[in-house]
């Protein structure tokens, strides 16, 4: 928290672009919820789920003179169900298309509220107003919409740019230690695989100027923006296995850690460094389920989105801070039988 203290009252805006027709200015600092509706005219529609909307979301409305509109919590927003349900509640309020969304909240309702706006009348203008760590470094960064289905986690999506992206680390003062974790999870993340100064880190700007670098470079996921997915091929899997029961970013902890596993297996990655990833994410890796079997598990990765002519693919990583190119591909298929031993640690692994 020291950092967010630190970045309290730092206001910065910037901009950048991820398509040809729209540029998202970026505005960051401590005590932005409150100067937001300055920097917007128009006609808005806030979206929240209850407990967001009820700390944050309602207070933005009121000052915007928009309405706010709830939607359930985490996952559970990110079905068809609810996508139909905001769709007929937005019509029904008689919106057009110079109405903003305001998506106010975590990941889970930048994901669901950005579909929407891609979908609605053919796309409306978007608001993101990130409230967790992970929405703030990761969720509301790179234009990527998405909702479940059975057959996974974000099966469903477009890449809708957002105008703005409104960032307040105030806001994080309401968050569980839990959610904070899941936050740090994506800077390490990132750390791994772009910059090894991030690793370890809890700098929020520099985690989100780290990754507008990737994804302003890729925005479509062609190549080089695979390398964000480093630690999701095993923690999508997981998080479907647990029936979401674990979150999204303890499945990435224990996703970094096997992930870097594999990489040194194949043998990219030296043991020294793999050790000193073990022994710093040791303490942070929940419990998993110990019914599930690596052929369950790699049932699961079959929906991976990397996965290329029935191959499931992995971002490897050859020292902390950097990936291994594979002439631009930035991930490499890897056999069942590759994975045995990763699979196997994951059962062993100490601390569970
Ligand atoms: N589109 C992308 O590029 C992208 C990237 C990473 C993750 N995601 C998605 O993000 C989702 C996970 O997001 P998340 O970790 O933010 O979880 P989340 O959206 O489920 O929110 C977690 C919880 O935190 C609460 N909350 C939010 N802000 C709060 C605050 N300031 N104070 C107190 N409570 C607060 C919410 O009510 C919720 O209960 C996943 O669905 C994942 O797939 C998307």
């Amino acid at each position: 928290m020291e950092k967010e203290k630190k970045q309290k009252n730092l206001f910065a805006s910037s901009v950048f672009q991820l398509s040809r027709t729209v540029t998202t200015h970026l505005y960051f600092g401590g005590g932005l919820l409150e100067e937001c509706p300055s920097l917007f005219s128009g006609r808005a529609v806030v979206i929240s789920d209850p407990k967001v909307g009820e700390l944050y979301g309602a207070k933005l409305a009121e000052k915007l003179k928009a309405p706010l509109l709830l939607i359930p919590t985490g996952e559970k927003a990110k079905s068809f169900d609810v996508v139909g349900k905001l769709l007929d509640e937005l019509l029904q309020l008689g919106v057009d298309r110079r109405t903003a969304l305001f998506a106010v909240g975590g990941g889970a309702t930048m994901d669901l509220v950005g579909f929407v706006a891609s979908i609605c009348l053919r796309g409306l203008p978007l608001v993101l107003v990130p409230t967790t760590l992970l929405a703030m470094v990761d969720a509301s960064i790179g234009g990527k919409t998405g909702i479940n289905n059975r057959f996974g986690k974000n099966q469903i999506g477009t890449f809708y740019p957002p105008q703005a992206v409104v960032v307040d680390p105030d806001v994080l003062c309401t968050l569980s230690e839990k959610e904070r974790l899941n936050g740090l999870a994506e800077i390490w993340k990132l750390g791994s695989v772009l910059d090894k100064k991030l690793w370890k880190s809890d700098d929020i700007l520099e985690a989100i100027k780290g990754k507008i670098e990737v994804v302003e470079k890729d925005p479509m996921e062609q190549g080089l923006r695979r390398i964000l997915n480093f630690g999701h091929t095993i923690s999508h899997a997981l998080e479907k296995l647990t029936n979401y029961e674990i979150s999204h970013g303890e499945a990435v902890l224990i996703g970094c850690v096997a992930e870097a596993h594999l990489s040194m297996n194949l043998g990219f990655l030296q043991k020294s460094d793999f050790q000193e990833i073990e022994a710093f994410y040791a303490q942070h890796l929940v419990q998993l389920p110990c019914s599930y079997t690596k052929e369950k598990l790699w049932e699961m990765m079959a929906y991976d989105k990397k996965k290329e002519n029935g191959e499931v693919r992995f971002v490897l990583i050859d020292k902390i801070g950097h990936v291994v190119p594979f002439c631009g591909a930035y991930c490499r298929a890897v056999s069942l039988h590759e994975l045995e031993e990763t699979f196997f640690w994951l059962q062993t692994c100490k601390n569970r």
